[in-house]
């Protein structure tokens, strides 16, 4: 991603629509010295998510936008993305599907974490999935966002074994911690770091 480096942190948007944990894990990245990237603004879908709390205690600007129609929610925030001169978007944990006309204005420049080996598991209740399966790996990727769901290139992946008594919850919880080291290795990836 050459056009994003140079000497100034780029400005980034983190969108979520719940607990935020990935956010706090960025958030904490950005405030470190190596850090390629500054967290300017928080988009969310919903107004009561947990992870809105993170603005408050970061002083970060917060936005939220109910998608009830997505075109013009994505008009406001693209407009609320230009005026604050943010250059990329994470997506953490945003439960919303972008639309091409959106991803097409910051193309090549939407990242996004999935807790899945993808290309397997792509949507929604990945660990219950993986389970049932009896997989023997299951894992967390981070990828461009492109036109279709979960399926854009991959810039990371961090592979997590299956216990024999896992459960979705205690799953998740083991790929969850590794999530948070994943997304701020991905971003040193793209800024060749
Ligand atoms: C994370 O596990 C993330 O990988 C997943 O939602 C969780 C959000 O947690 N994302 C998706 O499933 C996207 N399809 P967080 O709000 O605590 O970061």
């Amino acid at each position: 991603m050459a056009q994003l480096t140079g000497f100034k942190k780029t400005k980034t948007a983190v969108f979520i629509s719940g607990r935020g944990s990935n956010l706090k894990s960025l958030i904490k990245f950005s405030k470190t010295k190596k850090s390629p990237i500054t967290i300017n603004l928080i988009i969310s879908n919903y107004n009561k998510s947990k992870g809105l709390e993170f603005a408050k205690k970061f002083r970060i600007k917060k936005k939220i936008f109910n998608f009830k129609k997505r075109s013009i929610s994505e008009k406001e925030i693209l407009s609320e993305l230009k005026k604050k001169n943010i250059r990329l978007i994470c997506l953490a944990g945003f439960m919303k599907i972008l639309s091409k006309y959106f991803i097409k204005n910051y193309n090549g420049r939407i990242l996004n974490i999935h807790p899945s080996l993808l290309p397997k598991y792509k949507g929604l209740n990945t660990h219950e999935r993986v389970i049932k399966n009896k997989e023997i790996y299951s894992g967390c990727t981070v990828h461009y966002v492109n036109y279709r769901l979960d399926s854009g290139k991959i810039i990371m992946q961090k592979k997590v074994k299956i216990r024999r008594n896992d459960t979705p919850n205690s799953l998740s919880k083991r790929i969850l911690i590794q999530e948070h080291k994943l997304y701020p290795k991905a971003i040193l990836k793209i800024f060749n770091l």
